[in-house]
């Protein structure tokens, strides 16, 4: 098959950081060269002209853009960071991937990026323990409900199949750690909390302890790239229907985690009080954290009985455990104070539907 690659969501913190990762790589099939990066702004832009790589500017969003990108640049395999939530951009991309195969009579490949949250409980979630290695899209159809991240989950299966894209989708957890992107290097949820504590002088945490399924930023890129170099040599790889990733390396306890940040926070002086403190209510939790209140419980207070099996089975091996997690607050607190340069933008397309 052919190897240019199209990564969407290259400025954001997980994009930006699989390019770097994938441009960092000597041996085997991804190389810069056949690599094109798709950002939003002209800003963005220049901020990635430096690495060697065909960066695009475009609406993921305009369908004759996103068309003329993947034909035009000949694009095979797409791995696409840039939504979760948008099912037109999904849509988008697998019918220009379509256009693609039936030019090059070539196999091409869609990978998604969407939420374990929508595996708990508070995410919708009404088939308990859930193995990635099971019938997913069957269980995810059952439940029936309009979550916009399960909708887009099921299109993507769905699309593929009819415009014969094969399809994979990275279920990704709680992300943590710098990322090596060159526009925004940080994630959502401890960046979060860590600038509201420092706002409020204050760590709060959620009334009900959760430990979500968590990965290190490198071990998740790793994953894409251990993916993307399979689906370069041809090697089969779980796919369609059966092509659910759960990159999960341990769990993130979050009220552990909230502790050691009021402990980090309050030694450099930056809260008034080394314990952290419940949430008043989940309307000020979401108001001050800058998450949707609608799925407020969904990422704030879920674990969900995920279990990985897929990128294990394919030789994905984490290098990050909840000692090395736990040990690193204090990163995490010196990374928001350096890299807190760009607003996070990742809610935008459901904040204003969902906390007001
Ligand atoms: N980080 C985590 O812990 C985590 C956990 C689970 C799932 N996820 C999911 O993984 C995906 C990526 O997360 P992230 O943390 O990397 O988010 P991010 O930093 O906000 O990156 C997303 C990137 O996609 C770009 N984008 C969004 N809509 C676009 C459009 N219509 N056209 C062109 N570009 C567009 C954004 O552009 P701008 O920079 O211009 O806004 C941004 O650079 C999201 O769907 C998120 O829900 C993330």
């Amino acid at each position: 098959m052919g190897q240019n690659i199209l990564i969407t969501g290259a400025a954001g913190y997980i994009g930006g950081s699989v390019l770097a990762d994938f441009i960092s790589r000597t041996n085997g099939l991804i190389k810069a060269e056949n690599i094109s990066a798709a950002v939003r702004s002209e800003d963005q832009v220049q901020a990635l002209s430096k690495l060697g790589v065909n960066v695009i500017q475009v609406d993921l969003r305009n369908e004759a853009a996103v068309n003329e990108a993947v034909l035009r640049n000949e694009i095979d395999v797409v791995v696409h960071t840039a939504s979760a939530i948008e099912s037109r951009i999904v849509s988008h991309l697998i019918k220009a991937l379509d256009q693609r195969r039936k030019a090059s009579g070539e196999e091409v490949v869609f990978i998604h990026s969407s939420v374990t949250a929508l595996f708990a409980t508070e995410g919708g979630w009404t088939h308990g323990e859930v193995k990635d290695t099971d019938q997913i899209f069957e269980m995810e159809k059952q439940i029936g409900d309009s979550h916009p991240v399960r909708e887009t989950n099921i299109l993507v299966i769905e699309q593929a199949k009819a415009h014969g894209v094969t399809s994979l989708n990275v279920v990704v957890p709680t992300v943590y750690g710098r990322g090596r992107g060159e526009w925004r290097k940080l994630s959502v949820s401890i960046p979060a909390y860590i600038r509201t504590s420092i706002k409020l002088k204050l760590v709060y945490k959620f009334d009900k302890d959760s430990s979500p399924p968590a990965v290190h930023i490198s071990d998740l890129t790793a994953l894409y790239a251990l993916l993307v170099e399979k689906i370069l040599h041809k090697e089969p790889v779980p796919n369609g229907e059966n092509g659910y990733y759960f990159p999960m390396a341990h769990r993130a306890p979050w009220w552990d985690v909230m502790e050691l940040l009021a402990e980090g926070l309050h030694a450099r002086g930056l809260v008034l009080e080394p314990k952290a403190q419940i949430w008043p209510s989940d309307e000020m939790a979401a108001e001050e954290l800058g998450f949707p209140l609608l799925y407020i419980r969904a990422m704030c207070t879920a674990t969900g009985e995920l279990v990985p099996i897929n990128a294990y089975r394919l030789g994905w091996q984490p290098k990050w455990d909840l000692e090395r997690f736990l040990g690193s607050m204090d990163d995490e607190i010196e990374a928001v104070q350096e890299l807190d340069k760009v607003k996070p933008t990742v809610f935008d397309a459901i904040l204003p539907f969902s906390n007001s």
